[in-house]
């Protein structure tokens, strides 16, 4: 399965992967931080499957949408446990398009309406326990891939090969979701930013999958197998050819 190089009888350089033999890459950090951009570039570049985990807990946030459920109060024990009971029974499929109990809804999951509800889904301890379970049960079948989300690198797969953590200016973020929304890069004050500033604190605030603050990066740092990229001022290319130069110094791969 797995390539043993001996590049001299007295000096073996241990386990070196192959794209796809298994190797598990996480990239976690906060909206716009462009963990989508080098999660796509990565997944080509080593020939590894890539999932979206956003895309599941946007898929959980619309069925709540769809049900009519109100949640946008402060959340009770009672429409916890409903939400949560409905995300159970359904069935969400992420690839290059989204299904949700067998529907496309690739397009309804990035509505403003989602955007906003999504964190408070996505706080709920119960649907973290069931989608976390599904993505291992992804990574599994897979036996790897490019993960990208929040909670990859700490709760989801913390024994991932490389865990990647991206982190940019609000500023930087809010642009760059404005330039993907096809909107003006001024949106101070509109709903957009306040939109993508509340999801920020929803999770980095809840007791479990929370993203990581600048206090916990830093212990995280230490680790060999993490590398925290500041994208603020990095093109998409940078930041790939970092990760890639990470890759080659762990020897995770043979070749690229
Ligand atoms: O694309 P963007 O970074 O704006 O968000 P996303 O990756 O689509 O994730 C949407 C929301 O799902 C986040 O704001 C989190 O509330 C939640 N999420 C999470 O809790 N854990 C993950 N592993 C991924 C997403």
């Amino acid at each position: 399965m797995v390539g043993n190089i001996e590049v001299a009888p007295q000096c073996t350089w241990g386990t070196v992967k192959m794209p796809g033999d298994g190797l598990l890459i996480s990239i976690d950090g906060p909206a716009g931080s462009g963990k989508s951009t080098l999660a796509i570039a990565l997944g080509k570049r080593l020939g590894l499957e890539v999932l979206d985990t956003g895309a599941m807990y946007r898929a959980a946030a619309l069925l709540v949408l769809q049900h009519g459920i109100d949640v946008t109060s402060d959340m009770t024990d009672t429409s916890d446990s409903q939400v949560a009971s409905l995300v159970h029974g359904c069935s969400i499929e992420v690839g290059p398009r989204v299904l949700l109990d067998g529907v496309d809804v690739t397009d309804a999951i990035r509505t403003h309406q989602v955007d906003m509800l999504v964190s408070r889904v996505a706080a709920i301890p119960a649907v973290r326990e069931d989608l976390v379970a599904r993505q291992r049960a992804w990574i599994a079948v897979h036996d790897g891939g490019v993960v990208e989300g929040r909670d990859i690198g700490t709760v989801v797969a913390p024994d991932a090969d490389l865990k990647v953590f991206l982190v940019a200016s609000d500023e930087v973020r809010i642009a760059r979701r404005a330039a993907e929304r096809g909107m003006p890069a001024d949106l101070s004050l509109s709903g957009v930013v306040q939109g993508l500033l509340g999801r920020d604190r929803i999770d980095s605030a809840r007791p479990v999958g929370a993203l990581p603050d600048a206090v916990r990066m830093r212990t995280l740092e230490q680790e060999d197998n993490v590398l925290v990229i500041d994208s603020t001022s990095a093109t998409a290319v940078t930041v790939l050819d970092t990760v890639m130069a990470k890759i080659k110094e762990m020897r995770l791969i043979d070749a690229v």
